[in-house]
């Protein structure tokens, strides 16, 4: 775990969101440093994707704030918190599957800077913008050069993940959120995704969700694990793991009789 931490960016306490009477994220306090790279893994309905939809600002709190850098932002848009610098990605790729690579870049860019509307995008701004350096540094990057003319909809699933990482990247992001940005991806695919990422590190606040702990492990300088809409630990990775209610509640297994104290919630 790094010991250098840089200021808080974000910090989230005590909310909750409740669907009906499922409680899907339960009084959870979470803070995030500036540079820190943090990953969050949890079963299957622990709530992680409706956590990231509240730092995000896809769904209202019930309960609770978040603050950015200190402000509170807990009923501000999506849109604005993307202005701040919160950029995410999402479980299932977001991109325009009928314009080609390039122009997704070229739009993302100029969205996140607010330099056009979306019409005047796709009227003027494409065509002048493909060949713009920093459209061109990002597609050799992500290694998408030789896919730049391609339509979304013809690229591979890893091809279209490294795309949406791209364009958030483009944004110029203070923090990267990513939902699962491994699933679906075949082990080559993977490698190429984790490449482009590893490059980030300690120039960007990232966090991440996702099961495939084993394939992040080496770069994430912290791991939080939810169940049940609540957060049962945080902390170094190694710890976290062995932690006698992690063992229980997401590995599944029985800890009774192991005694012992630990834990790093
Ligand atoms: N829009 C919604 N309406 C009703 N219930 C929802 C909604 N979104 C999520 N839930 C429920 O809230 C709980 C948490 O879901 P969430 O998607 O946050 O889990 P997750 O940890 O991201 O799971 P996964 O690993 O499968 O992506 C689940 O029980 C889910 O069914
Ligand atoms: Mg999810």
């Amino acid at each position: 775990m790094s010991t250098h931490l840089g200021a808080e960016i974000i910090k989230a306490e005590g909310i909750t969101k409740r669907f009906g009477e499922l409680i899907a994220v339960d009084k959870v306090d979470y803070l995030l440093h500036e540079n820190e790279v943090a990953g969050i893994i949890g079963s299957n309905g622990a709530g992680k994707t409706t956590f990231f939809n509240l730092i995000t600002g896809y769904y209202p709190p019930d309960e609770g704030t978040i603050c950015y850098r200190g402000e509170d932002i807990t009923h501000t848009t999506p849109q604005e918190r993307v202005a701040l610098g919160m950029m995410r990605t999402f479980q299932l790729t977001s991109t325009f599957d009928n314009l080609s690579v390039i122009d997704n870049l070229v739009l993302s860019f100029f969205r996140a800077h607010r330099k056009s509307s979306l019409f005047h995008l796709f009227t003027n701004t494409c065509k002048r913008h493909r060949k713009d350096e920093k459209i061109a540094s990002i597609l050799e990057t992500f290694e998408l050069q030789d896919v730049a003319a391609r339509e979304v909809k013809h690229l591979s699933l890893g091809e279209k993940r490294r795309l949406e990482i791209a364009m958030a990247i483009l944004a110029e992001p203070k923090i990267l959120l990513l939902d699962e940005p491994l699933a679906g991806l075949a082990e080559s695919e993977i490698k190429s995704v984790l490449d482009v990422l590893r490059r980030r590190i300690g120039r960007q606040t990232i966090l991440i969700v996702e099961h495939k702990i084993s394939q992040v492990e080496d770069f994430l300088q912290r791991l939080t694990v939810m169940h049940d809409g609540r957060i049962i630990a945080d902390g170094g990775y190694e710890e976290c793991l062995k932690d006698p209610e992690v063992r229980r509640s997401y590995w599944q297994i029985d800890v009774s009789g192991e005694g012992g104290a630990g834990g790093c919630a």
